[in-house]
């Protein structure tokens, strides 16, 4: 296809990998209680349904917010004007407001160095075009966020070099994991421009411990590099331990004014806390004065509508009801969290102990029948076809051990989890008494290599890294 661009053609957009294919197949086949009781259950999709009421019944109570009104006057010339790529001081205002509530008030945001984008996705590559150049390299642990490879790889031509978590400490960051990491990218001739981390993980759903945030900032400030915390998830966490911004460690270091805080950048997004993703509302925070006026130049390829802003930024300075939405909002989630994880665990399947997020991280290893990603996807595929539930398996978030699956629990209703749950426990059921081949691989492990030999084309084209790695 000559007369195309190669962005056009190349494959680094990931859209065939496993976590998109499965959109398109829920698509095909959606779940409905009335019009297609057989049809598949969306569990790949990271949304927050739990909380609209209590939006909507703000919405009502304050009609002017929606209505282009102030005090009953109209002010749809004015909104219908506005294009300055600054934000509305009055939104911007609100949204650090609304971020230093969700932190505790244990750090405070300067809205002058926040710049408003088309929710985190934008945020996120907008950072990278402003931190690295084509063919130079971030730093992110495995498993992550399967958009990624999309955010900061298709348009910039940044590479992701993996960051090798593994179960045996929880998927935790460790010193020889980011070193490992770092040896990897020289080895390829690729200079490391920064290490990206999600906190809350996604699709761990855990909060990042203080020894790793401590652990991060030593290596960031030692290789002189950036340090991306994307905190979308921050309003999420239901359970302890509290989420530590990486602000916040910054300044416990008292390491404010240094070099090291002005590398350090924040994303942020309402799509999760706030449950908006329709509404395209995402911020960078940085100190960096030049990454500021940077991204703010490039934030007119992705504003947020000034419709959109006036809106939010009546609803976040109502702080009677951001109090009440954190609040409610964490107990609904733990709430889903929990009856995920009780059922799943009376069906002999655990998940790794989880704090925060909408989605669990479930160990089906015993049900794959060898220790491979081919494995793997025959799993999820019959998980998929035949139970009728679309999960993502773990090689689409680049995880290197085969048998880990993210299963969302807040985007559906509470009788619709109990369902997926059902057909769960049926599918567990009948394939240990069925078939032997099944589950078979908890008896006999298969030897390490074969598992990176049968790595399936997709996840090595998305990215080459991974299969370069051989501990
Ligand atoms: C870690 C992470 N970053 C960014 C995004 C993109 O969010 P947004 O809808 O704000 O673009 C997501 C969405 O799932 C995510 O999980």
């Amino acid at each position: 296809m000559k007369w195309l661009s190669r962005k056009v053609t190349c494959n680094s957009h990931g859209q065939d990998s496993s976590y998109f294919l499965g959109w398109q197949e829920y698509e095909k086949n959606p779940y409905d209680e009335f019009q297609n009781p057989n049809g598949i259950i969306q569990m790949g999709l990271a949304e927050n349904q739990l909380s609209f009421h209590l939006s909507e019944s703000w919405l009502s109570r304050n009609p002017d917010a929606a209505g282009f009104k102030r005090d009953g006057e109209s002010i749809f010339k004015e909104i219908a004007l506005f294009q300055d790529y600054h934000g509305l001081p009055a939104f911007k205002n609100a949204l650090v407001g609304f971020m230093e509530k969700i932190r505790g008030h244990k750090v405070s945001f300067d809205p002058k160095k926040l710049v408003l984008t088309a929710g985190a996705t934008s945020a996120n590559e907008t950072l990278i075009f402003c931190l690295a150049e084509p063919g130079e390299a971030f730093l992110l642990p495995t498993p992550y966020y399967p958009g990624f490879d999309r955010d900061l790889k298709w348009r910039t031509g940044v590479e992701i070099v993996p960051i090798h978590c593994s179960s045996s400490n929880g998927f935790r960051i460790t010193q020889s994991a980011l070193d490992d990491a770092y040896k990897q990218a020289q080895k390829s001739n690729l200079s490391v421009k920064g290490v990206l981390i999600t906190n809350p993980s996604n699709p761990l759903g855990t909060t990042v411990s203080r020894e790793e945030l401590s652990l991060l900032i030593n290596f960031v400030s030692a290789k002189e590099i950036h340090l991306i915390s994307d905190e979308i998830y921050s309003g999420t966490v239901f359970d302890s331990p509290d989420f530590i911004s990486i602000v916040e460690e910054l300044k416990d270091k008292n390491l404010e004014d240094t070099d090291v805080w002005n590398r350090v950048h924040i994303v942020y997004s309402l799509s999760k806390d706030l449950g908006l993703p329709g509404f395209r509302v995402g911020a960078i925070y940085s100190n960096d004065e030049i990454v500021v006026a940077a991204a703010t130049k490039m934030s007119s390829f992705g504003l947020v509508s000034s419709q959109t802003q006036y809106l939010l930024s009546a609803m976040l300075s109502d702080k009677m009801f951001t109090s009440n939405y954190i609040a409610e909002n964490q107990k609904k989630l733990r709430e889903r969290h929990d009856m995920l994880v009780l059922g799943l665990q009376e069906v002999g399947i655990s998940c790794l102990k989880s704090n925060a997020g909408l989605f669990c991280w479930v160990d089906m290893r015993h049900l794959l029948s060898s220790n491979t990603f081919e494995a793997e996807m025959e799993l999820w595929k019959k998980i998929l076809y035949k139970v009728g539930l679309n999960v993502s398996p773990g090689s689409s978030c680049h995880c290197t051990e085969p048998g880990w699956f993210r299963v969302c629990f807040a985007n559906m209703g509470e009788e619709t989890l109990k369902l997926s749950l059902q057909r769960i426990k049926a599918f567990v059921e009948s394939t240990m008494t069925s078939n032997n081949d099944v589950g078979a691989y908890s008896q006999r492990q298969s030897p390490r290599n074969s598992r990176r030999r049968s790595i399936p084309n997709w996840v090595l084209r998305l990215s080459s890294h991974d299969r370069e790695s051989d501990r």
